[in-house]
């Protein structure tokens, strides 16, 4: 958690705990929360999660001291005193646990993650799927367009609808990186700076304006759900009046196609972890093998970029489940999955099943992570689940495939037909 000190927050009446705060009990028992992508997991003590409570009960900063100490009577020893709860407050407030009132303009911005001008450079540097954008707002706004750009970053999307003629831009963006965003915006000729607002803060804590007609965002990662696309698209549809609302992108489809890696830094990797035999007689490798056999590398996976010429396609390639994103998928709504079978066109020794993905911008245009194909970005790479033996030709292997409950990964088993284990993600 942040360890700067901004301000005396115990004189704020209006504090409020983030909407975007996230909850989960881990395989130890203890409760984890994120507010995004960018802040990533921490833990939380109880003292912390009463203080969370209190505060969306309304009770001020001031008072907070005694409740705790009313509400664990037990525990007085170890309590925060109220200059405690001061220091504790301020660090809820860097971390963005909790907002002070018109946090939406003067909000400092989580450092890490999308915080870093780098990584927003990388996708600066696409130029496929900038284009792709680009294009695809050219052709969807116009004079009468007041744009939604949710995750804004260093500012592409508001620049390009600014480009296209829009009325009115509000651009949300969570992160340290807001500042270039401002920046961007001071040195906009007036005509263009006075339609462009800045949100700096997480968009379920955002102030939505009226009458929006277009969300575009760009909120995909290697797992194209790992970024929150579908809670975060989800939350901001829920609160548009506007049914007709158009949002760019429109869906996303996951793809999967057995690979064998035939060149490049993986391929050895993975064909000594598929292939038994492959140093025979070696001594250095009958240790190996010991070894291997006291880990679990039974569920791996991890994103990869990938030459085409690294790689042999032994299967088609696959499209699956398809999300909408404008809107997504209610909260309730049956999370997708399906099941399907791939035959192994030849025998394969460092084999994996590839995972990827698809994002249908509007009408024809489109973004992917798939390596070779005409519309693969530069900065995501597939997602490689490695089998744990070598396939043979003609091979058939089972497939499940589908979302976690939060809607923020993509999940698969692979078996054979002996229903054994081949691969997963979980
Ligand atoms: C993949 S980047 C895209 C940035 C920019 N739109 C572009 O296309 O270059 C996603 C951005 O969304 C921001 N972001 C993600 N979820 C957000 C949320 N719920 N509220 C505000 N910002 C968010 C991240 O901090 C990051 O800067």
């Amino acid at each position: 958690m942040a360890n700067k000190k901004t301000q005396d927050s115990s004189k704020n009446p209006t504090l409020r705990p983030s909407q975007a705060l996230r909850f989960r009990i881990d395989s130890s028992g203890s409760l984890r929360a994120m507010v995004s992508a960018s802040s990533g997991e921490f833990s939380l003590t109880p003292e912390i999660i009463q203080l969370l409570c209190l505060l969306q009960q309304g009770i001020k900063p001031d008072e907070l001291a005694a409740k705790l100490r009313t509400n664990f009577k037990q525990l007085n020893q170890a309590l925060p005193d109220q200059n405690e709860i001061i220091g504790l407050i301020d660090d809820l407030i860097d971390a963005q646990c909790i907002l002070a009132p018109n946090s939406d303009a003067e909000g400092s911005g989580i450092q890490d993650g999308f915080g870093d001008s780098w990584i927003q450079w990388a996708m600066l540097a696409d130029a496929p799927r900038c284009r792709s954008y680009k294009n695809a707002l050219q052709k969807t706004l116009n004079e009468q367009s007041n744009v939604l750009d949710v995750g804004a970053g260093s500012g592409l999307l508001s620049l390009y609808a600014l480009e296209a003629k829009a009325h009115r831009v509000d651009a949300i963006e969570e992160t340290a990186i807001a500042h270039s965003l401002k920046k961007l915006r001071s040195q906009l000729p007036e005509e263009l700076r006075k339609r462009l607002t800045i949100h700096n803060c997480n968009s379920f804590d955002a102030t939505l304006p009226q009458n929006i007609t277009h969300v575009v965002s760009e909120l995909f990662g290697n797992d194209p759900l790992q970024e929150g696309v579908v809670p975060t698209l989800r939350n901001i549809f829920s609160r548009i009046e506007n049914k007709k609302c158009v949002g760019i992108p429109e869906n996303v489809s996951i793809y999967l196609q057995l690979i064998d890696l035939v060149e490049g830094p993986l391929h050895k990797r993975l064909a000594r972890f598929s292939n038994k035999d492959v140093e025979n007689g070696d001594l250095w490798f009958k240790s190996v093998e010991k070894i291997k056999g006291t880990l679990d590398l039974s569920s791996i996976s991890f994103s990869h970029p990938l030459r085409v010429e690294d790689i042999k396609q032994m299967s088609p390639l696959r499209k699956t489940i398809t999300i909408q994103l404008a809107p997504p998928p209610s909260e309730k709504a049956q999370r997708p999955h399906q099941d399907l079978d791939v035959t192994a066109s030849a025998k394969m020794s460092a084999p994996a099943l590839l995972l990827g993905f698809r994002a249908k911008l509007s009408h024809d245009l489109s973004i992917s992570n798939l390596p070779g194909e005409s519309d693969s970005c530069e900065h995501w790479s597939p997602i490689l689940v490695t089998l744990n033996r070598c396939i043979e030709a003609g091979e058939t292997l089972q497939i499940k495939l589908s979302v976690n409950e939060l809607w923020d990964r993509v999940i698969l088993k692979i078996t054979d037909n002996n229903g054994k284990r081949l691969g997963s993600r979980e």
